[in-house]
């Protein structure tokens, strides 16, 4: 995955409130995936950290003041906004988004905002009734206005024991939504422009209100697909069923539950540059889903089930009029025997470009894991990748896409 953190300097500005702790964790993750940080403490905050955790933890000086003379002689609050690629607050009290949204300047943290020229992320914490209130209500209309970006807060048990909307999101959510910024905006992003479909996930198939039909797919191989494809700049259309693990940040997402509803989102969501086929899809539905649950019958006889088949979506996609179709359409292959052999009739079959074939018998651990050995087919014949994680199989796959993109571009 590229590094989009490298070299970016963000100014996190942290504001009064119990959540001013999980700044510093934010802190450590930007610094960790290389990023640089200028902390800003209200004075407020400074009651919760100090500006020496802070700037310890960040290795730069934590500011606070905005007339400390010194410090505007050499950088201004000015060109500490020109100075920083993305502006962060977080926590963010109902006290600084008033400010923020009417325009108000008597601080450091403050003025700053005002003299902004840079994206802003929000990451709202407050007591569940001043979020709800209508004042803070209002004001968070007007910074979204204003073009700032929320980020939470999420619903929980609060510091003050009340429960609800108001606690500032986890460090990894905000630290996540700044990467996002920078995979958006990024410059010389391989896939950047490019629009990536991808199916991930178990197709369930109702056989009656509360039963149903299904497959062991975690969705964890299309979701590391969709995030290596997305740490590369390209726009996801992410269609899925039911998975183990939530989509990653920053893809578009549309649920579906049958094999149906997901040949119906995919042909929504076309035309894309690249159509990948990770889920597992059930081939059958029952002909007939009972309104009312099955009951058993007297005579202790077990039911048969008539099945019809589903539409085979790859194919659909892949037969697609030219202009219609995807550059490039790649297929995945669940095989529990001769993986080689029936993967090979499955590529000639489907008529996709690539085609992904693991071995998903239990011994491999496949289904449910974090690894993954692919045989890769294309049109010059086939070969093995050595066993790798699921991550590392996205990331192999994703530059695989962006150097066939680039050959035919
Ligand atoms: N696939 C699909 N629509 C279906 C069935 C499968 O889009 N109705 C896609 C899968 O997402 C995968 C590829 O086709 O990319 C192969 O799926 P797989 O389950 O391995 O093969 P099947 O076509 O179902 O064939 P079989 O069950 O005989 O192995």
């Amino acid at each position: 995955m590229p590094n989009m953190l490298a070299g970016r300097k963000i100014l996190l500005i942290i504001t009064g409130g119990i959540a001013a702790f999980k700044a510093i964790d934010i802190i450590r993750l930007i610094k960790k995936a290389g990023g640089e940080v200028q902390p800003i403490l209200t004075a407020s905050a400074q009651e919760f950290v100090t500006p020496l955790t802070a700037g310890t933890i960040a290795g730069n000086e934590a500011l606070s003041e905005l007339f400390d003379l010194t410090r505007e002689s050499d950088i201004g609050h000015i060109e500490l906004v020109r100075d920083a690629d993305l502006i962060v607050v977080a926590p963010c009290t109902a006290n600084f988004m008033a400010k923020m949204a009417n325009g108000l300047a008597d601080d450091l943290a403050s003025t700053a905002i005002l003299a902004r020229d840079k994206h802003v992320i929000v990451a709202p914490a407050m007591n569940v009734k001043m979020w709800s209130a209508g004042p803070t209500q209002r004001n968070l209309n007007l910074i979204v206005e204003d073009g700032m970006q929320i980020v939470g807060p999420d619903e929980g048990e609060m510091a003050c024991g009340e429960f609800g909307p108001g606690r500032m999101a986890e460090p990894e959510t905000v630290f996540a939504a700044i990467e996002d910024y920078f995979y958006t905006f990024g410059e010389n992003l391989p896939l950047k422009g490019k629009r990536i479909l991808i199916t991930s996930g178990a197709t369930r198939e109702p056989l009656d209100p509360v039963r149903y039909l299904t497959n062991a797919s975690s969705g964890k191989q299309g979701t590391a697909i969709a995030a290596a494809l997305r740490a590369a700049g390209a726009e996801i259309e992410f269609v899925t069923g039911a998975a183990e693990v939530p989509p990653p940040n920053g893809v578009n997402v549309t649920q579906i539950t049958t094999a149906q509803d997901m040949y119906d989102a995919v042909h929504e969501a076309l035309p894309c540059d690249v159509a990948i086929f990770c889920a597992a899809v059930s081939d059958w539905r029952p002909k007939e889903v009972g309104s009312k649950k099955i009951k058993k019958t007297g005579d202790g006889e077990a039911p048969s089930l008539e099945m019809v088949l589903n539409p085979d979506i790859l194919k659909s996609v892949a037969a697609l009029e030219p202009g219609e179709r995807p550059a490039l359409v790649i297929g995945f292959a669940a095989e529990t025997d001769n993986v080689t052999e029936h993967a090979r009739a499955k590529y000639e079959r489907k008529g996709c470009d690539w085609l992904l074939a693991n071995d998903v018998s239990a011994k491999t651990g496949t289904f449910g894991g974090d690894s993954n050995a692919i045989v890769f087919f294309d049109d010059q014949g086939h070969h093995e990748w050595p066993q790798m994680s699921k991550a590392e199989v996205g990331q192999k796959l994703a530059n695989r896409i962006a150097s066939f993109l680039k050959q035919s571009d």
